[in-house]
């Protein structure tokens, strides 16, 4: 096996996460690009694999549901033998690998002043993927997971700290998206920040931690649909004006519907993460001809790659769909790339690898070693 490019049925490899927060990652890119190879990519790896002390065994120590239609689980994880973990800060995120060797990414959602164990919290998907299903009905206290973090792609600017040049904040989380909003709001609260708070949802019911909550007062604001009907952005960002850095983690039309408000409002800065894959923008069609089979896939102006091969090939790796973790990277045998990721090097597309969860090609064919 190749170890840059798995085998099409194996399951996803080890992740590295987001290559510009890795300084690692970067050094060893920056060597690499001085001879490569395809032999060159695979001693690269390893050397990574051998130095990345990133992926730890932990034990599940708590599950409990944290939503009343208990659809919402939320584990606990600690060092098999105790002691401390590495320590994270708000908006960060663990690479779970799951007992069929799926990988998914979920938030932090403890209290990041507690390096004793990590809290993760999952929301039941059906026909999400697999994951979400997994955690719910294969994981129990007592197992052992294999994790890889914490890592960060949605880092909590605190107003009024390290340059920050606003002076409140104002988060906005819809159901599951609570979950890296969360820390962040428990930071802000011990910093004495000046901060609201909006969570969103369909009803009471299907949102998790409304008990955690309560300790926040009216600094909170539950605005479920089923009570107020679906929000505006405008909606979901009251009493946000100048010098508001607002923090939105939710549904894609929820975090689109908070970005064009917060466009609307001068001196308002919005740092958002969203669930899913984000719209194709300037998209052409292309085809991908699978060369192992032979098959062609028509790839729409306005889907992803990974979309189309998923309906071919359903047990395809892939977690973030947004180009940074990796999964879904493939080998192209023949044609031009549009690469639109932020993990591989130059020299790893040199060498062929490309992420077809985001990348695409801008016209023709693509064949792809699948
Ligand atoms: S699924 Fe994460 S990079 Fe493609």
């Amino acid at each position: 096996m190749n170890a840059l490019f798995p085998a099409p049925t194996e399951v996803p490899p080890a992740l590295y996460g987001k290559r510009e927060r890795d300084i690692l990652m970067r050094t060893m890119a920056g060597l690499a690009t001085l001879r490569l190879g395809w032999a060159g990519l695979v001693h690269r790896r390893e050397r990574l694999l051998a130095a990345d002390d990133l992926r730890t065994q932990l034990t599940i120590t708590d599950r409990h549901s944290v939503a009343h239609d208990t659809d919402v689980v939320s584990l606990t994880l600690r060092a098999p033998e105790g002691g401390e973990l590495p320590r994270w800060f708000p908006g960060a995120h663990l690479d779970l690998e799951l007992p069929s060797g799926r990988v998914r990414q979920y938030s932090l959602c403890g209290d990041p002043g507690d390096i004793a164990c990590y809290r993760i919290a999952v929301r039941r998907i059906p026909g999400g993927g697999g994951g979400s299903i997994e955690v719910h009905e294969d994981l129990r206290v007592g197992d052992t997971v294999w994790v890889r973090g914490p890592r960060n792609a949605f880092p909590f600017v605190v107003p009024g700290y390290d340059g920050s040049p606003s002076t409140r904040a104002h988060f906005v989380a819809g159901g599951i998206g609570i979950t890296p909003i969360l820390p962040m709001m428990r930071m802000a609260q011990r910093l004495g920040v000046e901060w609201t708070m909006v969570y969103a949802g369909r009803s009471r019911d299907t949102i998790p931690f409304l008990a955690e909550l309560e300790e926040f007062g009216d600094r909170v604001t539950v605005r479920t649909d089923d009570e107020f009907g679906l929000p505006t952005g405008a909606d979901l960002l009251p009493g946000v004006g100048p010098g508001t850095a607002v923090f939105c983690c939710g549904p894609v039309a929820m975090t689109d519907n908070v970005a064009a408000a917060v466009r609307q409002l001068p001196d308002v800065a919005l740092h958002s993460e969203r669930f899913s894959a984000p719209p194709v923008v300037d998209g052409k069609p292309f085809q991908i001809e699978l060369a192992r089979t032979g098959a062609i896939i028509d790839v729409p102006a306005d889907r992803t790659a990974l979309e189309t091969i998923l309906e071919t090939r359903p047990a395809t790796p892939y977690s973030c769909r947004q180009g940074f973790c990796r999964t879904c990277v493939v080998r192209v045998l023949d044609g031009d790339p549009d690469h639109r990721d932020t993990a591989l090097t130059d020299a790893e597309r040199a060498a062929g690898a490309m992420l077809p969860c985001v990348s695409r090609c801008d016209g023709g064919r693509l064949v792809l070693d699948l």
